[in-house]
């Protein structure tokens, strides 16, 4: 049941024009590409290892306008993207007309029957998803992830970051997000596990207030992505999983 002040993420992109100004940010907003260029890092460096093979199936849950999608579209044998949100996906359709592009809630109606997919991504959805939906989400999602297939997903809301933990100092309350152990308690309970965790943002920044220029915070955050032990210190972390048995 959900907490009657909790709003409903379904809600959260179909106002008009929502879908062009949401995806100008990924150009606009220097925080937010800086992390969206590091994600295509990350992108490119799971797809040289070739563990996909080639001509992979991919389905981008929660596509919005397209941006995941869209990076994978060339490389991908089948690119599907599903969305509830007429504003977001009509974005995503004039950028990849090459992808079959559907609009729909697949936690309440799955239209994707018994089609499986050797990659499936979900990006700045789980965090934002309120405890059902993230739920019914990562429900759904298990269950069209072909076998030995990977799903990739990110927490840009860390809840265990530094960002968030000085902001707890301070003002005794931080931001709404999930914590490292939240995510994997929503994998393991849908039988996955996480194989792979790879982790950005580590200085106390917000896409408001950058503490440092663009090209100094841009050096000191791709060094400090690379540290393992600084992991939970991440604002935005992506994660590659798999079914337990794969
Ligand atoms: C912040 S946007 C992320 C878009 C895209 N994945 C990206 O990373 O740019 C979140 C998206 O989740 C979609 N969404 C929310 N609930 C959904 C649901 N139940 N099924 C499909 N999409 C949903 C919204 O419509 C919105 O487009």
């Amino acid at each position: 049941m959900m907490n009657p002040i909790e709003s409903d993420y379904r809600d959260s992109h179909l106002t008009p024009g929502k879908g062009e100004s949401y995806h100008r940010q990924f150009s606009d907003q220097p925080y937010r590409s800086l992390v969206w260029e590091h994600e295509k890092r990350v992108f490119d460096r799971i797809l040289s290892r070739d563990q996909l093979g080639k001509a992979f199936h991919h389905l981008d849950f929660a596509c919005g306008t397209g941006r995941v999608l869209e990076y994978f579209s060339p490389r991908a044998g089948v690119s599907v993207g599903v969305d509830l949100s007429p504003p977001m996906l009509e974005v995503a359709r004039s950028a990849i007309p090459g992808a079959e592009i559907i609009e729909a809630d697949l936690t309440r109606e799955d239209i994707l029957g018994d089609r499986v997919f050797d990659l499936i991504t979900a990006f700045r959805f789980f965090p934002n998803a309120q405890t059902e939906l993230r739920e019914e989400a990562m429900e759904v999602i298990t269950r069209h992830l072909a076998p030995g297939g990977v799903l990739i997903f990110n927490n840009h809301k860390n809840t265990a970051s530094l960002r968030n933990r000085l902001a707890q100092l301070a003002s005794r309350r931080g931001f709404k997000g999930m914590s490292p152990g939240e995510v994997e308690e929503l994998v393991s309970g849908n039988g996955l596990i996480i194989e792979e965790v790879y982790h950005f943002g580590v200085l106390p920044t917000t896409e408001n207030r950058m503490l440092l220029p663009r090209p100094l915070l841009r050096r000191i955050e791709f060094a400090l992505s690379r540290p393992g032990f600084l992991r939970n210190f991440g604002q935005t972390l992506i994660y590659l999983c798999q079914h337990k048995e794969s």
